[in-house]
């Protein structure tokens, strides 16, 4: 279904076609992947430079990965945390800021934990792996808040269990209320906006087709195509922080009429 000649993020009718759908739109959600911070500095997962290329995601990303090194996986994701910091939010994250003061009702779905849609200006965000700046108790669950203690490494809770990154491993579900807002948020909208992201990590890989089926226009930004690309109306292949801006100002100059 992608216009498989709009190869480059400044081809005009591609630009045109995506933004006059985002300018018609009621209801609009965007779903973004680690794509969209690469050029922040940040990797991705799964490119050639990806963190799964580098590091074993049973070791560092799962309840057992955890429990057997508790200290090297709190380590791992502090330094996570610290070059999160670091890190400045792009021109891609700016214009999906921009973006929202533009069209009524807009949803921003992440699948990232690193904060820059926030840092950038974005307020309806929902986070579906979590965030890098959260903690909560591996044992009771409760929520945790940084303190002078955690220096020292893997930090206990009040009820002895260790503090770990409220971030979702493999093999752990989604956040309840946030996957719920997302399937009924991409259920109703007009347009989808797809950034940066493989579409293979499930549940959040199904919301293009959610939105595929409910009649959606689907546009999705990445450097190269993607599992989800054959199912949507406009790929616009390029840097997200190239091709977002283009897009949005045009938005607004199909707004501004
Ligand atoms: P991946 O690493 O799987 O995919 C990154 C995507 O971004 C690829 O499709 C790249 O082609 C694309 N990309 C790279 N640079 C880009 C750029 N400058 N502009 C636009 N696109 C670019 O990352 P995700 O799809 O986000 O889960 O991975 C999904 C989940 O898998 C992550 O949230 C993480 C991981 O395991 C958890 O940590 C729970």
């Amino acid at each position: 279904m992608a216009d498989e000649n709009v190869r480059d993020g400044n081809a005009a009718e591609g630009i045109d076609r995506a933004a006059r759908a985002l300018a018609l739109s009621s209801r609009t959600v965007v779903l973004t992947g680690a794509g969209i911070s690469k050029e922040s500095g940040i990797p991705t997962f799964r490119d050639l430079d990806g963190i799964w290329t580098k590091y074993r995601a049973e070791e560092l990303a799962s309840r057992e990965g955890f429990l057997s090194n508790p200290a090297l996986v709190w380590n791992w994701y502090m330094e996570r945390r610290t070059a999160a910091r670091a890190a400045q939010p792009n021109s891609g994250h700016r214009a999906l800021a921009r973006l929202e003061t533009l069209l009524p009702v807009f949803l921003l779905v992440t699948q990232n934990v690193d904060n820059l849609h926030l840092r950038a200006g974005n307020r309806e965000i929902v986070e579906l792996h979590g965030n890098i700046e959260r903690y909560r108790c591996f044992e009771c669950g409760k929520p945790s808040r940084e303190d002078d203690s955690w220096s020292k490494g893997p930090p206990r809770c009040a009820c002895g269990g260790l503090i770990r990154p409220n971030i979702v491993w493999f093999g752990e579900p989604l956040p309840a209320a946030e996957l719920e807002c997302s399937y009924r948020e991409t259920q109703r909208c007009d347009a989808l906006l797809i950034v940066g992201t493989s579409g293979i990590v499930h549940p959040a890989a199904m919301l293009p087709s959610v939105a595929r089926q409910s009649g959606a226009f689907l546009i999705e930004v990445n450097v190269d195509p993607s599992g989800i690309t054959p199912i949507v109306d406009v790929f616009l292949a390029g840097k997200a922080g190239k091709v977002l801006p283009g897009l949005v100002r045009r938005v607004e100059e199909f707004l501004a009429g």
